[in-house]
């Protein structure tokens, strides 16, 4: 792996001692860990082979660093167009988990492919996973150079009852801490309602004893505290308190219908929450208390969620999402400002997940970073990094990802894969479930 000088750039560090952290300077990175910020100067390409290190021009670049998605399904990409347009509930059992049955392991593999693809073009360098068939993300993991956090789906019914135990057993015997440290595997409950009390109960007794950290969809919709409340008497935050659920680190995806309890539990219990603006949008769930949240103390991460119902994963957009629907539903244009976003998509995120030095530039952290080119006419003039990164940029603005030191998208191009493969083997697999076709027009002779 060579080490590298991004030089001339602009670096935005989101570390946390500088609260204005715009830095003009050269990033210098050795064995994929960033060593230093240096004051900008030039170099001549000839240094290069006496250096043994590779020089990038970054004076078109705002370097920043990469984008953690908190919460996704990968291979749900090629549901991708599916089934638009409905609740959640009719858009999952009726349309998602038949479909899901029929997946096969290669099915798996090529729709995380197509969505790794799509979030090194966006500025993604982590994902989170919960799925099936799991070992076929972490070789996807493995070949693209990404980063991954991967859990097993675990529930009592749907494709989520298949095999759950031996797969999340398989997962963490042979890919925990694999790809040089790049994956990280923990536990998968999917929900309180597609996991009963004793299932729940289970998987805590199993997190203490492998001492691993759960995510879970938690209050996602009406209809699932509704449902909770009829059956359990308790909403589902209570019920996983209940459970003791909140006694390991826990990852709660959603969090969009909460009680004055439900924040009580939280406050109390600080479990992580990931806000997905747009699957919650589009799925008509509802929309987050965010600015609630982040007054109790919590830490806050965004999430795409499945590409059947955002249906993009580009984080880039979830950010500006997340800031005008604060500012829009209080009437507040003051509410998740910019820098609030940015941390959220990058070192509250990592927090969440519980990995250690990525999320900013800084001495001794992880070679996760992203250059997005901001010789672009919607980043002109560039008064503001911040605020223009939110508000203004757009995913296809990234040019350079780096994970861990190591280059998977230089100018434009993705280098790790294959991209017209991924896209020829995914569709060929995705048309299988449904294929709406477009209509010719018919010559006349
Ligand atoms: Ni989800």
């Amino acid at each position: 792996m060579p080490d590298f000088i991004i030089y001339n750039t602009t670096i935005l560090s989101m570390d946390e001692g500088k609260p204005h952290n715009v830095i003009q300077g050269n990033l210098h990175i050795k064995d994929g860990i960033i060593t230093g910020i240096a004051p900008p100067s030039l170099y001549n390409s000839t240094e290069n082979n006496k250096r043994e290190t590779a020089l990038i021009d970054g004076s078109n670049f705002i370097i920043m660093p990469g984008l953690v998605n908190c919460h996704g399904h990968a291979a749900m990409s090629l549901f991708r167009g599916i089934a638009d347009d409905l609740p959640l509930h009719e858009w999952l059992i009726k349309n998602i988990w038949p479909k899901e049955f029929r997946l096969k392991k290669e099915d798996v593999y090529w729709g995380t492919m197509l969505s790794i693809a799509e979030m090194i073009r966006s500025g993604t360098t982590t994902f989170t996973d919960m799925y099936f068939l799991m070992e076929e993300v972490a070789k996807a993991i493995e070949v693209s150079g990404m980063r991954g956090v991967l859990s097993r789906g675990m529930g009592g019914i749907g494709i989520m009852k298949k095999n759950a135990w031996r797969e999340t057993n398989n997962l963490i015997n042979n890919w925990q801490g694999k790809a040089n440290g790049r994956i990280k595997i923990i536990l998968g409950p999917h929900a309180v309602y597609t996991c009963s009390p004793d299932y729940l109960k289970k998987i805590r007794d199993f997190a203490a004893k492998v001492n691993l950290p759960l995510q879970i969809h938690l209050s996602e919709t009406k209809w699932e505290v509704d449902h909770s409340m009829k059956k359990y008497g308790l909403t589902p935050v209570e019920m996983l308190n209940n459970l003791g659920i909140f006694e390991h680190q826990v990852i709660c995806s959603h969090c969009v219908h909460l009680s004055i309890n439900d924040l009580r539990i939280f406050e109390n219990k600080k479990p992580g929450i990931v806000h997905n603006p747009s699957s919650n949008l589009k799925l008509g769930s509802g929309i987050a208390p965010v600015k609630t949240l982040l007054e109790a103390g919590l830490n806050v991460g965004l999430g795409t969620d499945g590409a059947a119902s955002n249906n993009n994963l580009n984080m880039f957009e979830e950010m500006h999402i997340a800031s005008l629907l604060a500012k829009g539903i209080n009437n507040d244009p003051t509410q998740i400002p910019a820098r609030t976003s940015l941390e959220m998509a990058t070192c509250k995120g990592a927090e969440i997940l519980g990995i250690q030095k990525i999320g900013r530039i800084k001495e001794g952290y992880r070679a996760d970073i992203i250059g997005i080119n901001k010789k672009r006419p919607h980043l002109s003039p560039l008064h503001e990094v911040e605020a223009q990164l939110v508000y203004s940029a757009i995913g296809s603005d990234v040019e350079l990802v780096m994970v861990d030191g190591k280059l998977l998208m230089n100018k434009g191009e993705l280098l790790t894969l294959d991209e017209e493969r991924i896209m020829h083997e995914a569709e060929k697999r995705a048309f299988r479930f449904k294929h709406k076709g477009i209509t010719n027009l018919k010559t006349s002779e």
